[in-house]
């Protein structure tokens, strides 16, 4: 794992749009698409804003394709609670990319039509011949998308169930816990492990024990970032509070990009 800390959530945020859209240029000028996966809450905002601004200067997005890791079941995609409103808000409506190429789990969808759909945006995915990057947050409880604490390493595309830490999480979003949805659609853990390249972020003191654990912890279920260990290509993208309580005789492993 490479293990990068920012002087601030701002400068980390930043390189992560810088590593995007590297790829996209690179395949832009051989003519080919870029395919990435996409995360939600409040951790990539500032590298939407990044890579909207990045667009702005000439870098076209009309090339890229995006799966979205998750959405909250059931959630109509008008709510400003939904993913689909939260990404086309920070992110898709500002950018040249084609409605047609946007993926993002469907929260309206009937439950005995739930698997299908699951198929089908894993063999989408695999049709565009696999994610490029996949951008990924850290849930305090070690989650990445929505697979909590127990997820299987070879979970592929599914319904789950949130857990009492993340739905007690979300309370400031939806006002309160009886509103907060009990299950979501989520991408699995091997979905997001089959990525060429991933790229996880994490700001704030409040996930350094979390971040401590992810890399630094024995790969196991329990925090399922941890099997990100296991995958050759990952960018751990830190500031300096969530890279707080990294242990010090690593140290040398991590590059300090403090100013
Ligand atoms: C949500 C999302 C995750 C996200 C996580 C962290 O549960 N499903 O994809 O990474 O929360 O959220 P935040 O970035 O707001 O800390």
């Amino acid at each position: 794992m490479e293990v990068l800390v920012f002087e601030n959530k701002e400068s980390g945020s930043l390189y992560a749009a810088q590593v995007i859209a590297n790829k996209v240029l690179m395949n832009n000028s051989i003519n080919e698409d870029t395919v990435l996966g996409l995360a939600t809450g409040s951790t990539p905002i500032d590298m939407y804003k990044e890579l909207i601004d990045i667009n702005k200067k000439g870098v076209s997005f009309s090339r890229i394709i995006t799966y979205n890791l998750d959405e909250y079941y059931p959630m109509n995609m008008s709510s400003s609670h939904s993913y689909h409103y939260y990404m086309h808000d920070h992110f898709l409506q500002h950018v040249d990319i084609h409605e047609e190429n946007i993926f993002i789990p469907d929260g309206e969808i009937k439950e005995e039509e739930i698997s299908g759909f699951c198929e089908e945006y894993e063999w989408s995915i695999k049709k565009n011949n696999g994610i490029d990057i996949q951008v990924l947050g850290l849930g305090l409880n070690g989650h990445i998308g929505f697979n909590e604490p127990g997820a299987s390493k070879n979970s592929l595309m599914q319904k789950v169930k949130l857990s009492d830490e993340t739905r007690t999480a979300t309370i400031p979003h939806f006002g309160n816990k009886e509103n907060v949805p009990k299950q979501a659609i989520s991408m699995g853990v091997r979905t997001i492990l089959d990525a060429d390249q991933i790229v996880l972020m994490a700001w704030g003191k409040e996930k350094a024990e979390i971040v401590k654990e992810c890399i630094e912890g024995n790969v196991n279920k329990n925090v399922p970032a941890s099997f990100l260990q296991e995958h050759n290509n990952v960018t751990i993208i830190l500031d300096s509070g969530s890279a707080s309580r990294l242990d010090k005789s690593r140290i040398s492993q991590v590059e300090t990009k403090l100013s």
